[in-house]
């Protein structure tokens, strides 16, 4: 079977990297991809935002299936587009894609089948939602409804920093993710990632994960897309995934089944791990990165039945093999990032990696044939070993042989796990 695969970051990288692998596996087209990905893949020039080019890439090329990467295009509707021209898809419809699209939507789902979520109350204007902040009191999160690039949330631990938050959102910098706001009770307890495949119907486990999502050593810095990730998550015992499973996943796909749109793809559960037992803190219907490159790190089965299953409906037969091995990625990214940084800096050269190792790529490019960065995330130094110390040792190991001076790394990924 042929596949084209959306997307350009790397968690797309480590997907075309399993793909292929896969016996299955006819050609592997990579929209945009990236010198990573081009290991893996024929990187081809489509305008992915124009749904009718991609459309007819498929069709010429006869694309058996497309695994959608990032949440925009889901959001956009190609998933859509494709499935009106019969081309199978791994990937929600722009109607399921709610689910990351619209936070108030979510919450609205989470009122209706009784998933253990904050309490909350959507506004569309600044002057009520300031009221309720200030009935309420602080620590607070106020939240930018639409897709904010990870930039939406605000956990305020004053009603200033709240009230500015509003403003924030109202005031056009978030352009359209804020044309509403969900304010949300302040949560605690640590957090976990719960990966499933979903074909309309019904739910598979894909493994769980945790991220960190500071810039910077001891949590502490800017909230960024994800410094570094490790798999499977030790907080996640069989109880609560069962838990999780039960009163917030199968609710979801029974919901948005009940509204008329079906999920298909993966759903990414973001959790709280409360005293009063796991809550959703959001959901993202797309594979999470850096938390892809872990998971695609430990699994032994073969990804491409599996992404075709849950693409057509039939996910009842999917059995999935894991390494027992725990696997962990940290991210380099360019200094200054999430703010501003330099693009196009050089990466002199990158290490040699042996059995159960990969350097993913993210934000690279080629320039006169040399590897250059030019993303915020640059590249997932990712390791498998018996133990999670094992594999962050592996992993820094790598990452000191590295040859890029721009670059900078936490250095305490996965200290969580031996916590
Ligand atoms: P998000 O960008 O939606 O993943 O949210 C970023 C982070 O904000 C989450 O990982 C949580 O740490 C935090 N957060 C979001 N909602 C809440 C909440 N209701 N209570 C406490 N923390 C939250
Ligand atoms: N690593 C967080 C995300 O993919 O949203």
């Amino acid at each position: 079977m042929d596949v084209l695969l959306i997307g350009s970051g790397g968690r797309e990288h480590a997907l075309a990297w399993k793909l292929a692998q896969s016996p299955e596996l006819g050609r592997l087209y990579a929209a945009p991809g990236n010198p990573g990905i081009a290991g893996s893949a024929e990187c081809v020039a489509l305008d992915i935002a124009d749904h009718a080019a991609v459309v007819a890439f498929c069709q010429a090329k006869r694309i058996g299936l497309v695994v959608v990467g990032p949440e925009v295009p889901l959001v956009a509707g190609l998933a859509d587009s494709l499935r009106e021209a019969s081309i199978p898809v791994f990937g929600p419809s722009a109607a399921a894609a709610r689910l990351e699209g619209s936070k108030g939507f979510t919450k609205d789902l989470c009122t209706l089948k009784s998933i253990p979520t904050a309490r909350y109350e959507r506004f569309s204007q600044a002057d009520a939602a300031k009221d309720y902040v200030r009935r309420e009191g602080a620590p607070i999160v106020v939240k930018a409804d639409g897709l904010a690039a990870g930039k939406g949330v605000t956990v305020a631990s004053s009603i200033e920093e709240a009230l500015a938050a509003i403003d924030d959102c109202f005031g056009g910098s978030l352009a359209s993710a804020g044309v509403e706001v969900v304010i949300e009770e302040c949560m605690t307890g640590p957090e976990a990632s719960l990966f499933c495949f979903c074909d309309g119907d019904r739910a598979v486990l894909f493994g769980t994960a945790e991220d960190h999502k500071r810039a910077f050593d001891g949590d502490k810095g800017p909230n960024t897309g994800g410094m570094g990730a490790y798999s499977p998550s030790y907080l996640m015992t069989p109880d609560l995934i069962e838990r999780t499973m039960a009163e917030i996943i199968r609710p979801t796909l029974e919901g948005m089944r009940e509204k008329g749109a079906p999920f298909r793809g993966v759903l990414y559960a973001g959790l709280m791990l409360t005293e009063e037992g796991p809550k959703l803190i959001e959901y993202n219907v797309r594979f999470g990165d850096p938390e892809c490159q872990v998971l695609m790190m430990r699994l032994t089965s073969d990804l491409l039945p599996v992404l075709f299953a849950a693409a057509t409906g039939s996910l009842e037969a999917v059995q999935l093999g894991w390494s027992p091995e725990p696997a962990v990625t940290v991210v380099l990214a360019s200094k200054g990032y999430p703010g501003d940084y330099a693009r196009n800096t050089p990466i002199r050269s990158l290490p040699e990696t042996g059995k159960g190792e990969m350097i993913f790529h993210a934000g690279t490019a080629l320039r006169d044939g040399e590897l250059v960065a030019t993303g915020g995330r640059v590249l997932n130094v990712t390791a498998r070993a018996d133990e999670v110390a094992e594999a962050v040792d592996k992993v820094y190991a790598l990452v000191d042989r590295v040859d890029w001076s721009e670059g900078f790394c936490r250095r305490d990924i996965a200290h969580r796990a031996w916590r």
